[in-house]
């Protein structure tokens, strides 16, 4: 099938490179210049697993070409839409799915079915359509949501648990779903066809759902510290039960990326301005922003007032391991929360050190950056580790703790090995975790005053900070 794609982000990158993959002929079309003569070398704009090799051979293979301007998608059967739906502030917005839509339905060369691969708000899709067909009453438009996740996008391409067809009129008759189902096949992939509102309220409402249950879990570790429990094993205990699912149930310090933040609160929104209730979703974005502040609380009361005119050194800046995505990353909610409390941070990230650090800085958040963790541990005060990179499980800790000041490791994501942590002499906190030494286990040394920990001690113990695991790291 010759296919068009219409931007070169995270999705449409993907999307270009599976179906050139499977065979297709595909042209991508985007409007950073700059960003299209990268991608004719070879050279992707962004770090996405498998990806590289996957648009390497196509490019070679002669069935994958990259073009500047709406006007090299003329001539295929479809175009799949994958433009970005943020605003400057980050926020959701239908604007440039709307003026690529337009801008293809007012082009008579352009195909006429127009795939929307980008993530809209429920009711737009009806909207654009009516637009479109003032334009050219061939138009056909169909909702075909994305739901990768960033670091495992083109695994998750080509294994989707579903594929989301929305159409208007009937489906049967459709030459749009036709024209899907036979570009999807080789994926076997079971097919749920519906309405263009429903198929946007099938992706917004998964990733809601997603965010609501990360939140979930963040709160409990709250209040796991809080009686004393292991927030480790009740997660654990919790998603063990197939009603409810194990993933996505990892405390951590809040969810990111370009996705969910974004449409947890635009769908709220949409549902306040529809004078419907959502006092649930309305509540999932605030309390994963209070989660990074939280964190930073459980610091704070390891060593009271320490923070002030201290040096951490903060591992992990992108939003999750595996992506060079900064967007709304709890790493730098962290930074900010730890500057407000008069830190000095030193940074480091396995692939994003630099446009983290300069990102910061526009918004106003003072951040050195290191070529190491090692590096960014010289004299620290306190470590934080923000993001799961696989490097962080294997930290040289004897090392680390040869150069930093302090002692204290405090791990956001559970993925510090906290024997040999604390064989080099470092106190690792980690909130509701068994390790606590307020928390005794059988065979673990009694207490000298032969009393087990108060819950407000357990809660206030010297090594706690948050029990996460890794894994959940969000869709996007
Ligand atoms: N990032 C993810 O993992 C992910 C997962 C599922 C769904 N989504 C959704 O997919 C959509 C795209 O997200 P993304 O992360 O790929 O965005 P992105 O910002 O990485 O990429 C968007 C690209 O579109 C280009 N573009 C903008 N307007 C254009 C136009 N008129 N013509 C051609 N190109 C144009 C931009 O230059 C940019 O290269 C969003 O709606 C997002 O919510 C993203």
């Amino acid at each position: 099938v010759q296919v068009s794609v219409i931007g070169a982000g995270y999705v449409g990158l993907v999307t270009a490179g599976c179906l050139a993959a499977m065979g297709n002929d595909v042209r991508v079309v985007d409007i950073d210049e700059a960003r299209v003569a990268r991608l004719r070398r070879a050279e992707l704009p962004i770090r996405e697993a498998g990806l590289d090799e996957l648009v390497r051979a196509s490019l070679e293979a002669g069935r994958l070409r990259f073009d500047v301007g709406l006007a090299a998608a003329r001539g295929g059967r479809l175009a799949i839409v994958c433009v970005g739906t943020l605003d400057a502030d980050g926020e959701w917005t239908g604007d440039q799915v709307r003026r690529a839509i337009l801008g293809l339905a007012a082009d008579r060369q352009a195909p006429r079915g127009i795939v929307i691969r980008s993530t809209l708000m429920p009711g737009t899709t009806v909207r654009l359509l009516a637009q479109a067909l003032e334009l050219d009453r061939r138009v056909e438009l169909a909702v075909n949501p994305e739901f990768t996740r960033e670091a495992s996008a083109v695994q998750d391409f080509m294994h989707p648990d579903r594929v989301v067809i929305g159409v208007a009129g009937e489906a049967a008759a459709s030459t749009l779903v036709a024209s899907l189902t036979e570009l999807y096949s080789p994926l076997s992939a079971p097919l749920v066809i519906t309405d263009p509102t429903s198929a946007e309220a099938i992706k917004v409402a998964s990733n809601v759902f997603l965010a609501a249950k990360i939140t979930y879990a963040n709160e409990l570790a709250r209040l796991c510290a809080a009686v004393g429990a292991d927030v480790q094993a009740v997660v654990d205990g919790l998603g063990m039960d197939k009603r409810i699912g194990r993933s996505f149930l990892s405390p951590g310090p809040g969810y990111g990326g370009s996705c969910l933040p974004a449409q947890a609160r635009a769908l709220p929104e949409l549902a306040r301005r529809a004078g419907v209730e959502t006092r649930l979703m309305a509540a999932i974005t605030s309390s994963n922003e209070d989660q990074a502040e939280w964190l930073v609380g459980r610091l704070e009361a390891a060593s009271p007032g320490a923070l002030s005119g201290s040096r951490v050194a903060l591992l992990g800046l992108t939003f999750k391991a595996g992506t060079d995505d900064l967007r709304e990353s709890p790493a730098f909610r962290l930074a900010r929360s730890l500057a407000a409390h008069g830190a000095i941070i030193c940074a480091y990230d396995p692939v994003a050190t630099l446009p983290a650090v300069e990102e910061l800085a526009a918004q106003g958040i003072e951040v050195s950056g290191a070529a190491s963790s090692l590096v960014a541990c010289a004299d620290a005060d306190a470590v934080v580790i923000a993001t799961e990179w696989p490097e962080f499980r294997s930290l040289p800790w004897a090392d680390i703790a040869a150069v930093l000041r302090g002692k204290l490791v405090a791990d956001a994501r559970n993925v510090v090995d906290v024997d040999a942590a604390t064989a080099a002499g470092l106190s690792v906190l980690s909130l509701g975790s068994v390790r606590g030494p307020a928390k005794r286990r059988t065979g673990d040394t009694p207490r000298e005053d032969g009393r087990e920990p108060s819950s407000r001690e357990a809660d206030s113990g010297p090594v706690s900070l948050v029990s996460a695991r890794v894994g959940d790291a969000g869709p996007s």
